[in-house]
């Protein structure tokens, strides 16, 4: 089964064709993240207008690399939600008209449920996928959650940010430090050269029992030192992002071990472009050792956007028999 995977719902166009839900043929992906920079984020009419331009190139692309011709596709899935609705637009609306000329079926998946699909997909060395069920730490530029997932599209969320993502915490400190857009890469990058404990900053475990996150007060107390002193010189960076990182990574560790003894689960899969973070890899790999629980965890291109999670989450949909309208429409706020 030849699934074709589209991705537009923010600032990646992305495009891939996935083999029986497992191999990825092809995985391409067009970041517009030079385009932003320059305004020091994403600006939603700037990005529908870019997928525009390059939706059909990828996609092409994607079905070149892959040595596939249209008319093998089994089925198209594009991403109709959560996200920005101009860019969720022209995905949805690329993949309804490839459906229609090729006479295939279409299905519109969420973006979180192809997060939680991408470690499904063949990974180097071939570890076997987590059981069901297996608790899941989502982590992304749009969403911080702890989900218990009991199949492939019977998801309870346990915990969640009352304010900013974990990924937004990395982009706005980033922003706050002057090391440009988008953060996350660069503080992890300074960070693997700095010392974590050189400044205490603070744990938001908001009533220590329950399972949500809080990174607000973190980004008040990074913002409250710069203004107060100044920002670090050069040589004091790599310092400053390493504390500030294991702030962060300090309480999705701790939020994600007590999920498993409540919910008594064996498996951890953690996914979302912040789950690319090697602080946060390697302190989750200490605490399964530790704990003994088995840690599932997508190769770092696939953590981040990417058109072969759609389509691997887009191969269940069609198996299962769903099928969209040539009407779907998107949901910039589809709830998972
Ligand atoms: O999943 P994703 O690509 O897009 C959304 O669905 O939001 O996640 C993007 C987020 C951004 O906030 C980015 O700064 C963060 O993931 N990110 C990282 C790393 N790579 C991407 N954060 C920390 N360390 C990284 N290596
Ligand atoms: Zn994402």
């Amino acid at each position: 089964m030849l699934v074709l995977g589209i991705e537009t719902s923010c600032d990646e166009t992305a495009a891939a064709v996935v083999e029986d839900g497992r191999r990825v043929c092809s995985d391409v992906v067009a970041s517009q993240v030079l385009v932003h920079a320059e305004y020091g984020g994403v600006v939603p009419e700037v990005a529908s207008r870019q997928h525009l331009a390059t939706v059909v190139p990828v996609v092409n692309r994607a079905l070149a690399e892959a040595g596939v011709a249209p008319r093998d596709l089994d089925g198209i899935a594009a991403t109709c939600g959560p996200g920005l609705v101009g860019p969720l637009l022209v995905g949805v609306e690329m993949g309804k008209a490839l459906a229609y000329a090729l006479g295939k079926p279409v299905v519109g998946i969420n973006h979180l449920a192809g997060h939680l699909a991408a470690v499904f997909l063949d990974h180097p060395g071939n570890p076997a996928p987590p059981a069901y069920p297996h608790l899941a730490l989502l982590v992304s530029g749009g969403h911080t959650l702890l989900l218990r997932v009991d199949g492939p599209a019977r998801v309870k969320a346990l915990g969640a940010t009352r304010d900013d993502a974990a990924g937004e915490a990395f982009d706005k400190v980033a922003k706050l430090l002057g090391l440009g857009y988008p953060g996350g890469v660069v503080i992890d990058r300074l960070a693997s050269q700095g010392n974590p404990e050189s400044i205490g900053f603070p744990r938001a475990l908001p009533r220590r029992e329950d399972l949500d996150f809080s990174f607000s007060g973190l980004k008040t107390a990074v913002a409250t030192r710069l203004r107060e002193r100044g920002l670090p010189e050069q040589a004091q960076m790599p310092d400053f992002c390493a504390s500030f990182q294991a702030a962060v990574v300090d309480v999705l560790v701790r939020k994600s071990r007590r999920a498993l003894k409540r919910e008594s689960l064996h498996d951890l899969l953690v996914c979302g472009g912040v789950a690319a973070n090697r602080g946060l890899r390697a302190a989750l790999a200490v605490a399964a050792e530790q704990d003994g629980f088995r840690l599932f965890l997508p190769t770092p291109k696939l953590c981040t956007d990417n058109g072969a999670m759609i389509a691997q989450a887009g191969t269940w949909a069609i198996e299962r028999g769903e099928r969209a309208p040539l009407d779907l429409s998107v949901d910039p706020g589809l709830p998972l």
